[in-house]
């Protein structure tokens, strides 16, 4: 029998920046995702990538003095990093910028051009560059983007436009006819109003900047870079090149993302589905927001968290685990380092935690490290039987429909249970009289099968827990191979399997120090910005005239012998000729240099560099962590201006 296929992606990142714990949210919340239904036998393809056109990185990447390819290079190479590090089980990985995509974009523009449905026409309206999305005047609020509240520009430019509202009401159609195609609810009825009141078509092109892919049939245009971006979704599982993986996994199960892009996701791509003769995806599903104390993290408000370094800190199945439980079905959800901790404390450590080492302790200490056989049985054993049916039944309902914080309440509830369990049939005091061993045999049985079960459903969520367990209870030959299935049936565990006791799976993480070690750091903060303040840190303009700045024309430059790190440049201050050696050979070659006209530390005491003499210094900005160092220049000034 073929086996079911499920499809499943997240949004492609803008490699702009290195990326922060709200895209690891959707990227682990799809990964929990696919590793589910891996475990419950579907072929799975799951999509992540990243989207690297568009005026927003081009502007980026100059701002850094860097060509736009070399920045997303960079990045990109950490953003894959990153997914390795959260154990994300992409099948494949998308760039925007790969010849399989670019020619698959430009594919369906020509095809939805060649039906009609793409016409040109005079682009007049406002657009927000972080956002890359167009507004009308009517949609600004104040002035200002409505989605982010930045700055807006005019643009007034030929376009390509795209008949958006030719397609409003079969998709108005669609959607009625399909309850489950946008999730969850709310977000739906948003969708819905919103194309009610009235589509207009997309501007598809641009013309004043060029890090995009051209226009197949006018290449003074590039793409629109969201109608590049969502073709991803096509082009990563072989559109066009390999029909019979294409066909296999589209249409796509799932489009994961949140809300602030559900609109290009349930409306624009939809639409140009229908204009490509495309089926669309099943379900397009927004979740919310992690929030900061302070508001939305945001790159630009440069207030964002670093997963790689939580990951360091605490573990990539405790991060995963917080990050899944904390954000309630579709809605916003509070991170701060504080919350994290008591949540991995009182999850983790104390209840799934305990509910281990209690239990490979006691078959230890009364089995020799055997689970043993079932013995007598008690009524109270019924009682936690019946949580176990109803926590798998609970736990499959809701992964399902991907309501993750539910899904792992069901889980601890279980984990909660068996630990009220052992407080409640004392395997202690069973312990200490021989006539008894059959009970005691019972309640371990039990709890080892609460533990299976725990452990597969928690595997989507916490990859390396079943290793980590199964090198104290033997329970799988193959701790990478489990069945979803076998969480719901009970006795599955051979009597005989090995345990053995090892260390606490989930340290406790001590809040106190944790808290003092931000207070140093808190502390070092308020020094720094109060020494900021202090008057010994301004200089007065007099001050300031001590130093001779002079504009300086590179005439020679050379790299000097035996030094990685210097070169030795001639430059000219007006008429007379200076020898300067500077520190910036691993950023410029020589024959850059020259021609340029550089400022000059002109009265800096002469100093000799390897045996040369060199008369001043000249000014550079760099950004170490990002390897970037630029020698400021002027264009107009002549040589020997002084600078003040
Ligand atoms: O929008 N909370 O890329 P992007 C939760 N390139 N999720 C968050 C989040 C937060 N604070 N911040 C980001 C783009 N995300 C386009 C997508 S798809 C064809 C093109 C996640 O780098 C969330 O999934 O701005 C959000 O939708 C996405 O990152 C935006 O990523």
């Amino acid at each position: 029998m073929e086996k079911k296929t499920f499809y499943i992606t997240t949004p492609i990142y803008y490699p702009s920046d290195n990326l922060h714990i709200g895209h690891a949210y959707s990227t682990v919340a799809a990964d929990c995702i696919a590793r589910f239904k891996r475990l419950n036998g579907y072929d799975v393809f799951y999509l992540t990538g990243t989207d690297e056109h568009g005026q927003k990185i081009e502007r980026i990447a100059r701002s850094r003095g860097l060509e736009p390819k070399e920045h997303v290079d960079k990045i990109v190479e950490n953003i894959k990093n990153l997914w390795k590090v959260m154990l994300i089980s992409n099948d494949d990985f998308i760039r925007t910028t790969e010849p399989r995509h670019e020619k698959v974009v430009q594919e369906l523009f020509q095809k939805v051009y060649d039906k009609g449905d793409i016409y040109v026409s005079q682009y007049e309206g406002w657009y927000c560059t972080p956002c890359e999305t167009f507004f009308t005047e009517r949609q600004l609020i104040d002035g200002k983007c409505p989605d982010c509240g930045r700055e807006v520009e005019l643009l007034k430019e030929e376009s390509y436009f795209f008949r958006m509202s030719k397609y409003a009401d079969r998709l108005l159609e669609h959607i009625y006819a399909n309850p489950d195609f946008i999730q969850p609810e709310s977000r739906r009825n948003e969708v819905i109003n919103f194309i009610k009141s009235g589509l207009e078509d997309l501007c598809v092109s641009r013309t004043t900047f060029s890090w995009g892919i051209p226009v197949p049939f006018n290449d003074k245009h590039v793409i629109y870079v969201w109608f590049d971006a969502l073709i991803n979704y096509l082009s990563g599982i072989g559109y066009g090149s390999e029909p019979e993986k294409f066909n296999k996994y589209w249409p796509a199960d799932v489009h994961l993302m949140a809300k602030d892009i559900l609109r290009f996701h349930a409306i624009i791509w939809p639409i140009m589905l229908m204009a490509m003769d495309l089926p669309l995806p099943k379900k397009v599903f927004a979740h919310g927001w992690i929030m900061l104390e302070g508001g939305k993290m945001s790159k630009s408000k440069g207030n964002v968290v670093d997963p790689l370094i939580l990951v360091e800190k605490y573990g990539v199945d405790a991060v995963r685990y917080y990050l899944l439980k904390e954000l309630n079905f579709g809605q916003d959800g509070v991170y701060s380092e504080e919350m994290m901790v008591n949540r991995i404390n009182s999850d983790l450590a104390n209840d799934l935690g305990n509910l281990i080492s209690r239990t490979t302790a006691m078959i230890d200490k009364y089995f020799g490290g055997r689970v043993p056989d079932m013995g007598e049985k008690a009524p109270i054993d019924e009682e936690l039987m019946a949580v176990f049916k109803e926590t798998y039944a609970e736990a499959t309902a809701k992964i399902e429909k991907l309501d993750f914080a539910s899904y792992l309440l069901a889980v601890m509830r279980l984990v909660g249970r068996a630990n009220k369990y052992i407080d409640e049939t004392e395997p202690w005091i069973l312990g200490k009289d021989e006539s008894k061993k059959g009970r005691l045999a019972s309640v371990l049985y039990n709890l080892i099968e609460v533990i299976r079960a725990v452990v597969i459903m928690l595997s989507p969520a916490m990859p390396t827990l079943p290793q980590r367990v199964n090198e104290q209870i033997q329970l799988w030959t193959d701790a990478d191979k489990l069945n979803w299935e076998e969480a719901g049936i009970f006795g599955l565990t051979k009597p005989g399997t090995i345990v053995k006791k090892g260390s606490a799976l989930f340290p406790r993480i001590d809040v106190k120090k944790l808290k003092e070690e931000e207070k140093v750091q808190e502390v070092g903060k308020t020094e720094v910005k109060e020494e900021k303040m202090e008057e010994k840190d301004y200089i007065t303009i007099d001050d300031f005239a001590k130093i001779d700045l002079r504009v300086a024309e590179v005439i020679a430059c050379e790299k000097m012998e035996k030094a990685d790190k210097l070169l030795v440049l001639k430059v000219k201050v007006g008429e007379e000729e200076r020898t300067v050696v500077s520190g910036i050979a691993q950023y410029y070659k020589p024959e850059e240099l020259i021609g340029k006209k550089v400022i000059l530390v002109y009265n800096l005491k002469p100093a000799k560099l390897r045996g040369v003499l060199s008369e001043g210094m000249i000014l550079a900005a760099s950004v170490k962590e990002d390897n970037i160092l630029e020698v400021l220049t002027v264009d107009k000034v002549p040589s020997g201006t002084k600078i003040s």
